[in-house]
Order: C-alpha cells, then structure tokens, then sequence
C-alpha cells in the first residue's frame, strides 16, 4: 500500500478521483465558501452529524465531491485517539466495497500528532492475514492519500509515520503466523532477508556457536524441543563505528506451551504469539531501513521453542548462564527470563550506549496494565523517561513500573545464584529484577508486552507494537547526537 501527503484545501479535495473519501472535522470547523465546505457546515448545524468524536456521517456519490463514498467523521479535539477512532469506524463503514483509493482529508489545518495516528490508523484498518489462507482475500487498499492546508508542516511527521507502519506490518506478520510456519530458522531468514537492505547486516548462530559462547540457559530452554535454536544478530550501521550502539533484545520464544511445567489447554494456541518481541526488533530494523538516522542500532533474537520433550529441561534442573552466574530452573515456564539473560550478557561485547529488551515476560504485567500500556522498567532514569516520552510521542504507550531490590528477595535459592521464579505476588517486577542482575554493564531497559502485543480472543491478533515506541525513541537517539 502506499502513501502520499498532498496540501489540498477542501475545496482542492472535491476534485480527488477516489473509491472513497474521508473528511475528519473537529470541533470549531470554519467553513470556507466552496460546496463540500458548505455542505459539511449544513451537516454540522443540523445535527446530521453530531458534534461528538466518533460521530459519522456517510454520503453516496455526492455532487460535491468526485468520490463514490463520503464519510464525514468527527473527531473532536482531534487529538490522536479521537482521530484513530473516528477513522477506524469510518473506514469500516466504506471497506466492503473493494476500496483501492482512499483520500482522507483534513478539514483544518493537521496537527502533526494528528497525522501521525491518521497513518497509523488507514494501516490497521485495512490490513489482512493471509499467510496460511488457501484463498487469501489480499488487502484491496493500493492508495492512501492525505490531504491537509498545512501539508508541509507536517511532512517530516508523515514520513516517519509510514515508515513505522512498514515496521508495525513486518511485525504484525510474523507474529500472527502460526508457530509451524515462523520456526526460529524461519525467523533467521526473516533477518537475513532484512539485511538486503542498505546499512543492514546480519548473523545467525546455531547451536555450535551458542555452546561455544555458554549459553546455558537459552539452551536449556531450546533443548526441550526437536526445532534448532537460532541466535539472531542484526546490525544497522547508519553512523562511524565509534558511535557506541543501541542494542535491542526481543525474546524470540516462537512457541511457549510451558515445557515441563506445561500451561493448561486454554488459549495456548495464544503462545505463538511469545516471539512478538522479537517480531518488534524484525519490524525496527525495516523502519530503520526507510529512515536512516545517523546512529548504530544492534539487533539481538534469541530464538527458540519451549516444549516439553524427553530430553526437556525439569523443575529443579541448575544450569549455567553465559555470565556464569548459576540458575535453578523452578518452572520451566518461566523461560523467556533465560533466553533473554544470555542474550543480554552478549550485549555487553558491543558497549552499547543503551539495551532495550522487548518480552511477552509475564502474564503478570498483563494484569497489572492490561492491554493499554506496556510495563516499562529502567535501571536507568534517562532512559526509561527517553521511552516513556518515546510512548507518548507514538501513542504507542508505556507506564514505568519499579524496581526495589526488596523485590528480588523471591528469587534467592539455596541450590544456585538465583532461581528462575519468585512467589506469585508482583510477578512482572520479579521477572525484571532477574533479568536486572545481567544487566549491570549498561543503561538497561525492559518492556514488558505481554498485555499489548496482541488482541486476545475469538478476533487474536497482533497489534505491531512497541515498534512505534521503539521507532520515535531511536529518532530521538539520533537528534540528541
Ligand atoms: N509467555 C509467557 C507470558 C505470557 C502469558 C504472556 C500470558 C502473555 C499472556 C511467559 O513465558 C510465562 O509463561 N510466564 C509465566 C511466569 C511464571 C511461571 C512465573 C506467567 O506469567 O505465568
Ligand atoms: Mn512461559
Ligand atoms: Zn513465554
């Protein structure tokens, strides 16, 4: 699908050929002298369409327009959440009917948080899963114009947005597919795919390599199932080597069915849905690729299945992280903390400036936020308010969560440096301070997206995120240099 940005007033909109037009008005619409002006003016006096956001107005063949379908939605402030909402019902309302050319325009001069969840919105809206469809009904939408009086105000904005949309979408697409067809090899080559793109390299390490480097908790994890573990390491290069880099870890569990201590049937379909994480960094890395800020961006995928074979890893089971530091493997559910303990230990080799790790972590952080925020945790102030303003700035949002040593009293064990569970009680901080004690030689960051990486239920699915979060802080990275 493709975007484009033109600055057309309402009057310049009427003459648009389109399957379907959008008009977003917010509350305090000045109306100009044109026709389209005057007939949203009429339907704003009336009551035709009431003045609340969300309200939408849907109109055939209008004579003052050169669209098919008309929907005049309101979206009140026209702050971002009433924009994507407003869109989101307007584009349903005109979606049936095989829409190849959207124009959605503004009515008033476009605030740049605005347009920003324009894009975003259009996208989710119209995107499908096709992957294992027989007979995949293939999104219809080829065009997406915007239009707004002020568009080159607002074209910096614009551009970054759509990149992050073709980020959201690669990671939308590999979390959706089913665990048999998004294998962690098949993930691998999803990077190396990802490193034809100029500035991106990439490395994939089997089983050898990880021995080699002693990886034994991310083995630990792996060695419960027949599919090869892979160690994912993707490089973006947009700056000197000198420029020390932000390193990304996504956990890359590609299905989570528990392993020895094995989930219950319910939902557990769900847990392939445990490698969005990494399907983040896949999809930052494709942003990265449209944008080209001047920075050094490393990738880090631990991937694996947690399955419960005759070889699997057992409550009680010691082993020996890559950092040396002994683990005793409590419940073997718990195994996206031991992916990402050695992962974050091989961070360490690149100095990096900062290490954001992106985890389905814990059911418990799920609880405690739900699918609105993403837990955040920071060793680090700087950091942690950089992505929790990265949150705001995307609507992709984030709340910090703490991190007292008391919390970590849980984990201590008399059989190893530390076990892999602590009690129940606050279960999303527990999982961050274990994963803490790997992350002592860096400014460290942890989201947990375990409640917002995807819609649960009858219509599952994967929402995209944190690449929006991700993308805006990496650009931020990037203007501070
Ligand atoms: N992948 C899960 C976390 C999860 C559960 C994400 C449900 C989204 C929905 C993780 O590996 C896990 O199983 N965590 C356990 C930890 C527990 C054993 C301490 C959990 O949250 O129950
Ligand atoms: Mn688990
Ligand atoms: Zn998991």
């Amino acid at each position: 699908m493709n975007f484009e940005l033109k600055p057309l007033s309402l009057m310049g909109v009427s003459t648009e050929k389109c399957d379907a037009l959008i008009v977003l008005v917010a509350t305090g619409f000045q109306s100009a002298s044109d026709d389209l002006s005057l007939a949203l003016a009429q339907a704003l006096k009336s009551g035709d369409l009431e003045n609340k956001p969300g309200k939408l107005l849907v109109m055939y063949r209008p004579v003052q327009a050169r669209t098919v379908r008309m929907v005049l939605a309101h979206v009140g402030d026209a702050s971002p959440r009433h924009v994507r909402s407003a869109l989101l019902a307007a584009i349903t309302a005109v979606k049936s009917a095989g829409l190849k050319k959207l124009v959605v325009c503004f009515a008033e001069p476009a605030r740049e948080d605005a347009v920003r969840a324009a894009v975003l919105a259009v996208a989710d809206a119209t995107y499908v899963y096709t992957h294992t469809k027989s007979k995949p009904e293939e999104r219809t939408l080829q065009k997406a114009t915007l239009t707004a009086v002020n568009a080159s105000e607002v074209q910096i904005t614009f551009e970054r947005a759509v990149a992050i949309v073709a980020g959201v979408e690669l990671a939308k697409e590999w979390a959706n597919r089913p665990a048999n067809f998004a294998t962690p090899t098949m993930l691998g080559q999803a990077a190396e795919e990802l490193a034809r793109l100029p500035k991106i390299a990439c490395e994939v390490l089997g089983l050898k390599e990880v021995s080699k480097l002693g990886m034994g908790a991310f083995m630990a994890v792996a060695q419960g199932s027949d599919q090869p573990l892979r160690f994912i390491v993707l490089r973006y290069s947009g700056a000197p080597k000198t420029q020390a880099p932000t390193v990304l870890v996504g956990k890359g569990i590609t299905f989570d069915s528990g392993g020895i201590s094995i989930k219950p049937a319910p939902e557990m379909d769900e847990m392939k849905f445990d490698m969005s994480g990494a399907a983040s960094v896949l999809g930052v890395f494709q942003s990265l690729a449209l944008l080209k800020p001047a920075i050094n961006v490393v990738g880090l995928i631990p991937a694996c299945e947690n399955l419960p074979n005759g070889r699997a890893v057992k409550p009680g089971d010691v082993v020996t992280s890559m950092s040396g530091q002994t683990i005793e493997i409590l419940n073997t559910d718990a195994e996206g903390r031991l992916v990402l303990c050695d992962a974050l230990t091989y961070a360490e080799r690149f100095k990096p400036a900062a290490v954001v790790d992106i985890a389905t972590l814990t059911g418990a952080c799920m609880i405690a936020l739900g699918s609105v925020r993403s837990g955040l945790f920071a060793s680090d102030d700087a950091l942690g308010l950089q992505l929790m303003a990265s949150g705001e700035m995307s609507q992709d949002l984030c709340w910090r969560m703490p991190l007292d040593d008391d919390y970590a009293e849980g984990l201590k064990t008399g059989f190893a440096d530390v076990a892999n569970v602590a009690g129940r009680a606050g279960g999303a901080v527990t999982a961050a301070k274990f994963l803490q004690r790997f992350s002592a030689k860096f400014a460290w960051a942890h989201l947990d997206i375990a409640g917002t990486a995807w819609k649960s239920g009858a219509g599952k699915s994967a929402s995209g995120r944190p690449v929006g979060l991700l993308v805006e802080y990496l650009m931020s990275v990037a203007a501070s240099k």
